[in-house]
């Protein structure tokens, strides 16, 4: 019988998969739209919903319209070219800081929801930015 060879696939590879089984899809989906979308320049990532949802940032954000909060466009809009922005924003969003757009700062994540380890900040920046 031929052997059809399977398409490489993404597949979730991580040995504690079982164990982190709903975190390990997550991440894996991410990169896998990350790696399906390298090509389009400024290609939106996957949405951290668990993240967002848990962090409330559609509390206050949108997508494109601004509302109580800049949106993550007019954000991604301003830091896109800015080297460095993904480490200034990723601490503030655990840590705070002043505020860059108006008089409002940010509330910290255990007014937001709970803390916020480092790489979830990253993953939230990450996905911010590419909007
Ligand atoms: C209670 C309302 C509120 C919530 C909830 C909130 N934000 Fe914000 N966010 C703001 C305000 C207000 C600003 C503008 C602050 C400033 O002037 O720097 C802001 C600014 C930002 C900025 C730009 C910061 C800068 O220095 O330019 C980022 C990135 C951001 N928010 C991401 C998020 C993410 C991701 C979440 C969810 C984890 C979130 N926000 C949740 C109100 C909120």
């Amino acid at each position: 019988m031929p052997r059809v060879p399977t398409p490489v696939a993404c597949v979730p590879v991580n040995p504690s998969f079982h164990r982190r089984a709903s975190k390990t899809l997550f991440h894996t989906a991410a990169v896998c739209a990350a790696a399906l979308y390298t090509v389009a320049a400024h290609a939106q990532l996957v949405e951290p919903t668990e993240l967002v949802d848990q962090q409330h940032c559609m509390f206050c954000h949108t997508s494109d319209a601004p509302f109580l909060a800049p949106s993550f466009h007019q954000i991604a809009e301003r830091y896109r070219d800015k080297p460095n922005a993904n480490v200034m924003l990723e601490d503030k969003l655990r840590h705070g800081g002043k505020a860059h757009w108006g008089d409002m700062a940010m509330p910290l994540p255990a007014d937001r929801g709970g803390p916020l380890s480092a790489e979830d900040a990253r993953t939230l920046v990450q996905w911010v930015l590419s909007q």
